[in-house]
């Protein structure tokens, strides 16, 4: 029978919180707690990990791979019972003893409650907005008869620098290792000492506002031999051994504290882990949080600003909650730490730390709409991240700066859809003449800056049948070999191209630049002469061309025949004419459905083909060999909406929804409020199961199409255009939306159950003759009353 997610816990009435009520859940399903600069995975039993800056070169506490399935180690607070000397743990794991247990991942913090022998605990865990350290605020509750008699003991293990190095070489790592029990502040404090480059200047440090008795440093003394984090020996025996000085040794965090409690009494406590250059900065940061009530004020700052960020913004209220509750709260939540930590550190990636080109222009493009701000510094960083020929570099870390080798072709497409954006969106056209460096040596203005980068797109459109070259690769990373030789061509990069193009004769158009407009025009006519002519398959549009000139994504090859983003871009770039585009909708609709929605190509890859990549060498339905890919999928809705299929956009945009109602928990595995990276496809035992959950650009590309293109309010150069693209079912929704400092409150009727069309619109009671709304500048609230039906005259 298929089982709902709700076998494990479902979303609190008003949807801020996903309540977790079975520790045993198919996958770890996590949170992230972050400010930006320090981040905090945690697990339902609050394993995970911690790191600054970089997840890469900067992890503080331990992490083992593919976590995903063992989800240790974490950080853990044991409890025993001076008495019977039982012990167990507050997060529910590593003992596994409670009998009662639940987890609350809300905005910006986790709260685990657990119940055994009459104790009850609750730890919330959150990172403050500055403090770059994970908080942990306890209440131990007797709810016995007796007085009891605890002893505490919390634990962190640390890795203290850069994971690979520490995988690939521990023997030596280790030997870097420094740690000690400070008596003044009654702290560890650890670090490792620099190694030939690799400097690391932090010291790592835990302490907790419970008068300490005892500790440990070293791992083997707190742990003891043959063991692991489910029994360690100082907490069956009730006492750490006191191991400082610790020299090259695996290095843990663990305290003791007395805690006792008269019966019904309730205890609070804090553990604080934290990273610091400086000790006696960290000294000042524990004097603050040792102050309970301070700790309790930073907690309640840092809900209410994950509050205001999540809920400050749109705000959409339709006769489907399921939609409302994902586009309100989660995949924003989701963009959110898209923007922090790119493509970075889950419980299924390694974590390198670096912040990829394409990946941070998609995130900031979504963030556009949820904080301009924010997305304007990323926007200003790319620009920066350019060299003076438009060449974009392949990305940066903020603990050790560029990388600097050659990008994925596909680079320089996207920057100008994140500046469109950021324009409609705010009206800042000031920025355009900001002068930016570029990071080979001098600068250019904005507007230049993405100038060069569509040159240097155009440019790589040398193939003798005119098309872009592949190089290393383009959107899809795992085409790897497919134009390494220097003559492989992507169809799909000459389709991006052809949007960055209409993009960049938009803005040019809207700035009177009619040269640029113009040479846009014309290129982008040429590209799409040159797809249909060289690219066209009989009934869908072909992949790319490898280095051998054979063609993938065609009808004469076997497998990888159809792909999913050939099609959906075409319609992106307004290639096909009405009788291409009614066959590949078919070929999109047939051949590529599944019930989870679009595969991206089909049939998936068996035998390993060096001409190609390493796409073929994947396990069918897994990662881009054919599998369920919600970015794809996402193209897919936007393609949809540009076409105005309201009904399959919708289907599609539901589908991918994690909460689908035809997704079984069992199968899918990963968490409901978020969506994974992808879903394995046919062909694969595994086929539906979710993988490589939170950061993805999916989330970003379904909150612009949910937005803009489903409820249909969409920022232009002139103002708020209003086009719904609604199933006809709805008879009303709402949408609140503040666009350039004016708040709209928009009630959008559709009395005809119509699909499409504004027939009426209506701003504080007088009816406006467009669906644009120009901006009234006044920072007021307005009323906007949209009646669909046939459009009216001047609808756009
Ligand atoms: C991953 C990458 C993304 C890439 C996609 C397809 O999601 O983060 O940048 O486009 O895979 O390869």
């Amino acid at each position: 029978m298929q089982q709902s997610y709700k076998k494990y816990g479902d979303f609190s009435k008003d949807g801020l919180e996903f309540i977790i009520t079975n520790p045993d859940t198919p996958r770890p399903w996590i949170n992230y707690l972050s400010n930006g600069e320090y981040c905090s995975l945690i697990s339902q039993t609050g394993g995970g990990y911690s790191f600054y800056l970089d997840s890469g070169v900067n992890r503080l506490t331990r992490w083992a791979p593919a976590n995903y399935m063992t989800d240790q180690p974490g950080r853990y607070l044991y409890l025993r019972d001076e008495n019977t000397k039982e012990y167990w743990s507050c997060g529910h794991r590593p003992v596994e003893k409670s009998s009662a247990f639940e987890c609350a991942h809300g905005l910006g913090y986790t709260i685990i409650k657990t119940e055994y022998a009459n104790i009850k605990s609750e730890m919330t865990f959150f990172v403050p907005l500055k403090d770059s350290i994970d908080v942990c605020l306890i209440k131990i509750t007797n709810k016995g008869k007796n007085k009891r008699k605890l002893k505490a003991f919390p634990f962190v293990e640390w890795l203290l620098g850069d994971w690979s190095a520490e995988l690939g070489i521990r023997n030596i790592t280790i030997l870097l290792n420094r740690g000690y029990f400070d008596k003044d502040s009654e702290a560890i404090f650890v670090t490792k000492y620099p190694w030939a480059e690799k400097k690391w200047p932090y010291f790592g440090y835990i302490a907790t506002t419970l008068k300490t008795n005892s500790f440990d440093v070293d791992y083997e003394d707190f742990m003891g031999k043959y063991r692991d984090y489910s029994n360690p020996i100082a907490v069956e025996n009730g006492k750490c051994s006191n191991s400082t000085d610790v020299q090259g040794m695996n290095m843990v965090g663990a305290l003791e504290a007395d805690l006792e409690l008269d019966a019904g009494e309730e205890k609070e406590f804090l553990v604080m882990v934290g990273i610091t250059k400086s000790k006696n900065e960290a000294k000042k940061v524990m004097a603050k949080y040792r102050d309970l009530g301070n700790a309790k004020k930073e907690f309640e700052n840092t809900k209410k600003f994950w509050h205001e960020a999540i809920l400050g913004n749109t705000e959409v209220s339709t006769p489907d909650k399921e939609f409302d509750r994902a586009v309100n709260i989660w995949i924003k939540y989701q963009v959110y730490m898209n923007n922090h930590w790119g493509r970075s550190a889950t419980f299924y990636h390694e974590g390198g730390g670096e912040f990829g080109y394409r990946n941070t222009t998609q995130d900031a493009w979504a963030m556009v709409f949820l904080n301009p701000e924010y997305a304007k510094e990323k926007l200003l960083k790319l620009m920066y991240h350019q060299r003076s020929s438009g060449q974009p570099l392949p990305g940066w870390s903020f603990a050790t700066g560029a990388s600097e080798h050659k990008p994925p072709s596909d680079f320089p497409i996207w920057p100008v859809l994140l500046l469109n954006a950021y324009l409609k969106e705010t009206g800042d056209f000031g920025i355009l003449k900001k002068k930016v460096d570029f990071y080979d040596g001098g600068n250019a203005t904005v507007y230049e800056h993405i100038k060069k980068s569509i040159k240097f797109l155009m440019d790589m459109a040398s193939s003798k049948r005119g098309l872009p070259l592949m190089g290393s690769q383009d959107w899809n990373d795992a085409f790897d070999r497919t134009g390494i030789g220097g003559k492989g061509e992507s169809v799909w990069l000459g389709m991006g191209l052809c949007v960055a193009l209409r993009n960049m004769e938009e803005l040019a158009n809207f700035l009177k630049d009619k040269k640029t407009a113009g040479d846009c025009r014309k290129r982008y006519e040429e590209m799409k002469k040159i797809i249909n002519k060289v690219a066209w398959d009989g009934n869908w549009y072909i992949y790319a061309f490898n280095d051998y000139g054979e063609p993938l994504g065609s009808r004469s090859t076997k497998e990888g025949k159809i792909q999913l983003n050939a099609q959906t871009w075409a319609i992106l770039a307004g290639l096909p004419d009405e009788d291409k585009l009614k066959k590949i909708l078919k070929t999109i609709d047939k051949d590529l459905a599944t019930p989870y929605g679009q595969v991206l190509f089909t049939p998936g890859y068996t035998e390993y083909n060096s001409r190609i990549g390493r796409i073929t060498a994947f396990a069918i339905g897994t990662k881009e060999n054919a599998a369920i890919f919600c970015h794809g999928g996402a193209f897919k809705v936007t393609a949809d909406l540009k076409i105005g299929r309201a009904k399959e956009a919708y289907k599609t945009f539901k589908q991918f929804l994690s909460t689908a109602s035809n997704k079984d928990i069992e199968v899918f595995k990963t968490e409901p409020y978020i969506y994974p990276e992808y879903l394995v496809g046919p062909g694969n035992p595994r086929y539906g199961e979710g993988a490589f959950s939170w950061l993805t650009g999916s989330a970003d590309w379904f909150y612009v199409a949910a937005t803009q293109g489903i409820l249909g309010i969409r920022p232009e150069f002139e103002g708020l255009l209003i086009d719904p693209c609604i199933p006809s079912s709805w008879d009303s929704y709402k949408v609140i939306r503040v666009f350039r400092g004016d708040r709209y409150e928009i009630t959008i009727e559709n009395p005809h159950h119509v699909e499409r069309g504004v027939a009426e619109i209506i701003l504080d009671g007088k009816i406006l003759s467009s669906n644009l709304i120009k901006p009234s500048n006044d920072k007021k609230s307005h009323r906007l009353k949209v009646v669909m039906g046939k459009p009216c005259s001047k609808s756009k």
